[in-house]
């Protein structure tokens, strides 16, 4: 079944197996679609509808309270039931070269064991080796028992045969029942992964808190067993606290143990007073919920930190909540959040990204919340009261956000900020972002401000390729091919998006699709000749912009390749 997303920047093509939900058939394409828990109940997958219908696998996850309007669905959950269009409201990007793809497969359940009187641990036995990143979760599906599961990998490898799980048992889950009433060694389990972007590589090169409560210490298991092969805490330090109710509910202290030379290994008991425990010396065991323990023990040690933090939303929620006003206090000025007032009595929000400057809107455009109070990980801003992200580049909105950012261009000099720097569309675009002024100024020398309405057509395929537009406000959908045998080939929302860049090139002189406006948009037309000749006369430069422009046609050709 064919299915057509529009994300905020471009478009993507591809098939559905009979039943695969729109995620699942997407990422196994190689497109990063957007979602958190994959299985219904984060909303963050929600789309719209525009063409086609699908049929949802369920109609009551608690996902669906996200969703706006009848055209709305969890692409997670519904499956095409004929050809879809599909409208989805981020920006979307095609996976990386070395990203582990997830596929669906078969895999056998192998050492099923009880860890405690509610969590089992288990292995499933793949029928090909897979790759996998620590943090990562792959998604069961059991016989008879309707729809996806999550569960984190707890070791790690490459090219692994087995991955290693555990499962908490929930009092009446479907999957629980399914594997806690029976013997369950040797079942066939349905199984679509690695999934997951809360990821852990050696190259991070920064210190590790891993914040775990129950069953959410599997991934740390992974994060730990990776830094472990790379000898990661031979350079970096590393803290990791286990939040379980009573003695009787931990596990894998043996394993946490091992790494306790290297790293300090905290378990925080909630329901009972840790008693003298000579069986891990190694371990320290405190009473108290895992936030409030991690809160007490990483006083003033938040430099340089990396934190992962996994377990029952309650207990996620609270320590988010917690490395947010702790973390801060301390947080050194990069990747951190100031929030100033300009002489017009103007607050913005400024985020340094390892040294260059971004402006934004001061309060948080869902409700009357200061963004300084956030948490910025040097790429990422998110709001801290209800988790609402933003690319700090852009301030196109990510996740669950629904809005952008109100972008405010920052300048730095003699170490003092000023707003209202250079942010023309030409500057702010990824083709001549961060190039001299000088350069710049000659471009925008070139370039004819137009505005059209919607529905203007600019060019039709074999209209002569003179001039290259540089998208200002509004959006611009391509059309690939002629007549009715047109496919839409995506659509661009961001400033600065430059299109028609056949003008650019050398041999191809005219126009291979048509590009339409969808709605009231303003572009710089800038002439593709006069613009490489201002491009000569700075080699440097030009080598740039033609770097990027490669960049761009490939990941273009990558993505509409297919078609
Ligand atoms: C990223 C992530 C990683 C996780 N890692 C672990 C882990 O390592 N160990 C662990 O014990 N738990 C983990 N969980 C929680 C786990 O996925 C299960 O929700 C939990 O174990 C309970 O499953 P259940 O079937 O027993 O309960 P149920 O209440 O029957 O189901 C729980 C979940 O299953 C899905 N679901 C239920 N019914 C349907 C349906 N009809 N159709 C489709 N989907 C349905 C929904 O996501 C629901 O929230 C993780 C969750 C996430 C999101
Ligand atoms: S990804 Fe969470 S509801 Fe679909």
């Amino acid at each position: 079944m064919r299915i057509q997303v529009n994300a905020r920047n471009r478009g993507y093509e591809f098939d559905a197996q009979p039943g695969q939900s729109v995620l699942y058939a997407g990422l196994s394409a190689g497109i990063e679609l957007p979602y958190e828990c994959a299985t219904g109940t984060c909303g963050t997958c929600k789309a719209k509808l525009v063409a086609g219908r699908v049929g949802d696998g369920w109609r009551e996850a608690p996902g669906r309270k996200y969703l706006k309007g009848g055209a709305e669905f969890l692409m997670c959950q519904c499956a095409p039931e004929e050809a879809l269009t599909v409208e989805v409201p981020d920006f979307v990007y095609a996976m990386e070269p070395g990203t582990c793809v997830p596929e669906a497969s078969t895999a056998t359940l192998r050492n099923v064991r009880r860890l405690t009187d509610d969590v089992i641990g288990f292995a499933l036995e793949l029928e090909a080796p897979r790759d996998f990143d620590a943090g990562q979760f792959v998604l069961l599906a059991a016989p008879g028992v309707p729809g996806y599961r999550a569960f984190s990998m707890s070791n790690f490898a490459r090219g692994a045969r087995r991955l290693e799980l555990i499962a908490k048992r929930k009092p009446a889950g479907g999957f629980s029942e399914w594997l806690f009433d029976a013997q369950r060694e040797g079942a066939k389990l349905e199984c679509f992964g690695p999934l997951g972007k809360a990821t852990f590589e050696p190259g991070l090169g920064k210190n590790l808190l891993l914040i775990a409560g129950g069953s959410g210490i599997a991934g740390m298991m992974s994060i730990l067993a990776r830094s472990a092969e790379a000898r990661y805490f031979d350079t970096h330090r590393g803290w990791v606290f286990f939040g379980v109710r009573t003695m009787r509910d931990a596990f894998f202290l043996k394993e946490l143990s091992a790494y306790a030379g290297k790293v300090k290994v905290a378990v925080a008991l909630s329901e009972e007073d840790p008693s003298a425990t000579p069986e891990w010396p190694a371990l320290v065991f405190e009473r108290g919920l895992v936030h409030e323990v991690a809160k007490r023990a990483m006083a003033g040690k938040y430099q340089n930190v990396r934190a992962y933090v996994a377990g029952p939303p309650p207990a996620v929620d609270a320590a988010i909540r917690m490395l947010l006003l702790e973390a801060r206090l301390t947080t050194v000025p990069e990747n951190g959040l100031k929030e100033c007032e300009a002489e017009d009595g103007l607050k913005v929000v400024v985020a340094n990204a390892g040294g260059e400057f971004f402006g934004f809107q001061a309060i948080c455009p869902h409700q009357e919340v200061p963004l300084c109070e956030g948490l910025f990980d040097g790429s990422v801003l998110t709001c801290h009261m209800h988790l609402w992200q933003w690319d700090v580049r852009t301030g196109a909105p990510l996740g669950i956000a629904e809005a952008p950012l109100q972008r405010y261009p920052v300048a730095v000099e003699g170490g003092l900020l000023y707003l209202g720097g250079d942010d023309s569309a030409l500057g702010a675009g990824e083709l001549f972002n961060g190039l001299e002024q000088s350069i710049l100024e000659k471009l925008a020398a070139l370039a004819r401000r137009e505005t059209y309405q919607a529905g203007a057509t600019l060019y039709h395929p074999g209209d002569p390729a003179e001039d290259f537009f540089v998208l200002e406000s509004g959006r611009v959908e391509f059309l690939i091919g002629r007549g009715d045998r047109t496919a839409p080939g995506g659509f661009m929302l961001k400033k600065g998006e430059v299109f028609g860049w056949a003008a650019l090139l050398d041999g191809y002189p005219a126009r291979i699709a048509s590009a339409r406006c969808l709605e009231e948009s303003a572009l710089l037309r800038v002439n593709g000749k006069s613009a490489l000749r201002v491009l000569e006369s700075d080699p440097a430069a030009g080598f740039i912009v033609m770097r990027r422009l490669a960049g761009l046609i490939a990941r273009y050709l990558a993505s509409s390749g297919a078609k």
